[in-house]
């Protein structure tokens, strides 16, 4: 029997398809170190998984040549598959059609999936690779941005949106990863920039190369796009699937619950010996993180940026929590201006999908200084107040040092609806540092003593046993126990259990106007 010609047919075009701008173009993205849309999908998803949309979809443009350059599917691969067996959506930017371009037939496949992925409640994942707006096609390109970009702001909050950037991205085009929840580079082959070296060059006379300005360590570490610089491409996509795992399929949903052989009455003696006896040496938070989460497997975001705060994922007894902590051991855990973006970001994230938030606290205050002051540290910091403040989820605060100022009220407190607070014995909860605090209140006496740094050093003695302490809150109920550092990880996960049912609400209202 011979074979049937229209599905021979079929076959050939769903093999044409596959190849996108040809073998050439293909060898040259490997030659590169890039993998194709296509494989990179194959790479991202479970193993036969892959449902492909819009295989035979062509641009309609004419003009400078290009109605005799048609690629079927034209310069993006769509689709949905599973992550983990979990529904997601996918699009994969074909860098050898058109360099990835963005024709109106690519955002209308783009477009396509993610109104899919609202109506049934999955991810949308974006591996970006392209050259920006498809010169051919002039507005019906930048028009097809922008309903993407409608998309990804009508999809935030209710979907998880990750964006992948595995090449070039650049002009408007970034506005979209921007506007997702987590934004992957990859190191050496990816870029981000608004305007790129040769356009910066000629306007400022700067010169700076592709990579300083917008690769992956610079945004991962000096401007806070990227959440994740990885090695390559295939680490890129390990850390989706790795971050999948930790967030819901959508904002209606819980996050996966992960059983896990630690057990949850685990006491960590070593806890004990992590925060210094001098209230001014540096200690690792991360090390107390560690010590108290599911098989201490912590995954950092924003690792390079803002270090003076820690924010991230792990489990406690199979619950996918989200932490933000201070940093001791970087410009002393102060809350700065970045330090209060990425954690309020962070914490707006957690709460649009029911990720409980734990918060380590140690920290001594807003950072000082002019540059501070007339960057917006006022407007920063009252991001994470806000964040922090409209955060329904449930939230536990663990005090293991310092928590001064108005710094004690930002870092969820139970004033602003922190749910459970405890406090480590080395806790000092006070309006300032009694170093600061003697020298306001005892300035006169300390000037007229017979020995003043003798004199200083006694009142801020007295000072630290008066109001440096974890027991004038506890007192008012401001601290809910005072528990023991080894403890910490039962309490969390009893806490968390307890808090499981917690429903809590703010006032119907359009949009809250969050200080920007
Ligand atoms: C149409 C494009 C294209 C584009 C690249 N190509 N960019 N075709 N529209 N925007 C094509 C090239 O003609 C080439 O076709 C193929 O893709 C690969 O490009 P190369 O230049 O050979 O690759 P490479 O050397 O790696 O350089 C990649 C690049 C460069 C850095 C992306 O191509 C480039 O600078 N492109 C233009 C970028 C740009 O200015 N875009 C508009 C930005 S404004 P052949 O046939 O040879 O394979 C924008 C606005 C968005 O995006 C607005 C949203 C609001």
């Amino acid at each position: 029997m011979g074979s049937d010609p229209k599905i021979e047919k079929l076959h050939q075009m769903r093999e044409q398809a596959r190849l996108g701008g040809g073998q050439a173009r293909i060898d040259r993205q490997h030659e590169r170190g890039k993998l194709t849309a296509r494989e990179r999908i194959e790479k991202l998803l479970d193993p036969g998984s892959f449902r492909e949309l819009d295989m035979f979809v062509t641009h309609r443009a004419t003009g400078f040549g290009v109605e005799k350059q048609k690629y079927l599917g034209d310069s993006v691969v769509t689709g949905w598959g599973r992550i983990n067996g979990r529904l997601v959506y996918v699009f994969s930017q074909d860098f050898t059609v058109f360099g990835g371009s963005l024709s109106e037939a690519h955002a209308e496949k783009v477009c396509k999936i993610m109104d899919l992925a609202m109506k049934n409640g999955a991810p949308v994942i974006g591996l970006n690779d392209s050259g920006g707006a498809r010169i051919q096609e002039g507005v019906a390109s930048l028009a097809g941005y922008a309903y993407i970009f409608l998309r990804n702001v009508l999809a935030s909050g209710v979907i998880p949106q990750i964006s992948v950037i595995l090449g070039p991205c650049a002009g408007g085009a970034v506005y979209s990863p921007a506007m997702t929840d987590f934004t992957i580079m990859t190191k050496g082959t990816s870029h981000m920039f608004i305007t790129g070296p040769e356009v910066i060059k000629a306007v400022t006379h700067e010169e700076v190369t592709f990579e300083e300005l917008g690769g992956a360590m610079a945004h991962a570490s000096k401007s806070g796009v990227a959440h994740f610089a990885a090695e390559n491409e295939e680490h890129s996509l390990a850390m989706v699937r790795q971050l999948l795992s930790y967030i819901p399929q959508n904002n209606t949903e819980d996050p996966p619950f992960v059983p896990t052989a630690d057990p949850e009455d685990r006491m960590d003696a070593e806890l004990a010996t992590i925060v210094p006896d001098s209230p001014t040496r540096a200690y690792d938070m991360k090390a107390v993180i560690r010590h108290v989460v599911d098989d201490g497997q912590f995954m950092e975001v924003h690792e390079h940026w803002a270090q003076n705060i820690i924010v991230g994922f792990a489990r406690m007894g199979g619950f996918a929590v989200g932490i933000v902590a201070q940093q001791p051991l970087v410009l002393a855990g102060v809350l700065d201006i970045e330090a209060s973006r990425k954690a309020a970001r962070f914490v707006r994230f957690c709460d649009a999908f029911n990720i409980p938030i734990i918060t380590f606290v140690d920290v001594p205050g807003f950072l000082p200084g002019v540059e501070q002051e007339h960057g917006g540290i006022i407007l920063n910091g009252a991001k994470l107040l806000y964040a922090y403040c409209e955060a329904t989820v449930p939230k536990i605060t663990i005090i293991t040092r310092k928590a001064y100022g108005g710094a004690y009220d930002v870092m969820s407190s139970k004033h602003i609806r922190g749910d459970i607070s405890y406090a480590w014995p080395t806790a000092e909860i006070a309006v300032m540092g009694p170093d600061g605090a003697v020298n306001i209140v005892f300035r006169k006496e300390i000037a007229a003593a017979a020995d003043p740094a003798a004199e200083k050093a006694r009142l801020v003695e007295e000072y630290r046993e008066r109001f440096a302490n974890p027991y004038i809150a506890a007192a008012r109920g401001y601290i809910d126990d005072v528990i023991e550092p080894q403890e910490t990880r039962p309490r969390i996960i009893e806490a968390l259990k307890m808090l499981q049912n917690k429903r809590d609400s703010n006032p119907p209202k359009k949009h809250g106007n969050i200080p920007l």
